[in-house]
């Protein structure tokens, strides 16, 4: 049996380069291992606790999907497919909301986070923004994992409570009717390299400092150009460990090129050098996905086929597992 590795990304805005660089690569590469059965969704119904804005909440479902396709996940490989497209996981939900203490939920982080939020601003109604969608997020990620029975789950670190809720849930349905579940690893994704953004700090939607994946390349040229370097001279020896522009550039060159340009550092390069040989490594990379992305963009309704195809395998799974479930805890009647 290989093992069930399962994912979700959840659509909430325009992917970044951090995103690919932290997120995307490390999992398309491990999709790659032969031994490794990989299930990669769009958590939708966990962007609607927050994206009420019909329009978004569709367009970044297709921008996140064409961005995986273009960047080279598989459809024949890895399994991707949208959550909302497998009713089974919001019925599973249910039963594993039967088995969830309340108290679980009250200390899961999204929703203690938002009363200390309240907290701090004075309001008096520390509950004030949570729905209820909110409130049992950890639920539903708990029905997305176990319903596919997967083994492990790369996660990145604000979601390792989440999976031990999992686990957690797991073993109380399990002690009450056998081993329904399996208990899902937590994977904490290495890649824990933090990538910079413009200004230096982690790069990032809330920071506004981030690339676009897709990014034009006559405005990927511009972003680039306003990084933030010091004000060394270009012949001055710079430090390659202390500059963000050489941090990025590594993530897009080759050893060789690496090599060369920390040498040219430690010499001495101007930023404006710097720079036009980072926007050359990632163009090179990018260029082709990006016509690929744009291409996906053109004609959403590959994206949708796709995206059913792979709602039509993950289903075979999920309505049979679920079958197996609802006999075990006693709503089959035959
Ligand atoms: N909550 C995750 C995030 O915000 C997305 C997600 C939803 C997920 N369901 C999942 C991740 C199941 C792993 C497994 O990143």
């Amino acid at each position: 049996m290989k093992k069930v590795v399962l994912t979700g990304v959840k659509p909430t805005g325009q992917p970044h380069i951090g995103n690919y660089l932290g997120a995307m690569k490390p999992a398309l590469a491990m999709a790659e291992d032969p031994e490794v059965q990989s299930f990669l969704f769009l958590a939708d119904y966990h962007s609607l606790t927050h994206v009420h804005d019909p329009k978004k909440l569709k367009e970044w479902t297709l921008q996140l999907t064409a961005a995986w396709l273009a960047c080279g996940l598989n459809p024949q490989k890895t399994v991707i497919y949208r959550q909302s497209d497998i009713p089974e996981i919001f019925e599973l939900l249910w039963v594993l909301s039967c088995f969830t203490p309340k108290g679980f939920m009250n200390r899961a982080h999204a929703y203690k986070a938002k009363v200390q939020e309240n907290q701090e601003k004075g309001i008096k109604d520390l509950d004030k923004g949570v729905n209820m969608g909110l409130y049992s997020y950890p639920i539903l990620m708990t029905a997305d994992i176990l319903l596919f029975s997967a083994n492990e789950v790369p996660v990145g670190e604000d979601q390792i409570q989440h999976v031990e809720f999992a686990r957690d849930i797991a073993q109380k349905v399990n002690h009450v009717y056998g081993e329904v579940f399996t208990l899902p690893q937590i994977v904490i994704k290495k890649n824990t390299k933090v990538i910079p953004g413009l200004d230096g700090r982690k790069m990032s939607k809330s920071y506004n400092n981030y690339i676009p994946l897709f990014e034009e390349p006559k405005k990927l040229r511009k972003l680039i150009m306003k990084i933030k370097t010091n004000s060394l001279p270009p012949e001055a020896p710079k430090d390659p460990e202390d500059s963000i522009l050489f941090t990025l550039f590594r993530e897009f060159a080759s050893q060789e090129e690496v090599q060369e340009m920390e040498e040219k550092y430690r010499k001495g390069i101007g930023w404006g050098e710097a720079k036009e040989r980072l926007f050359e490594v990632m163009e090179r990379e990018l260029g082709p996905k990006r016509e690929l992305y744009k291409n996906y963009m053109d004609n959403p309704s590959l994206i949708i086929k796709t995206l059913e195809e792979g709602a039509e395998k993950a289903r075979v799974k999920a309505s049979s597992f679920m079958k197996r479930i609802r006999k075990k805890i006693g709503i089959t009647l035959t």
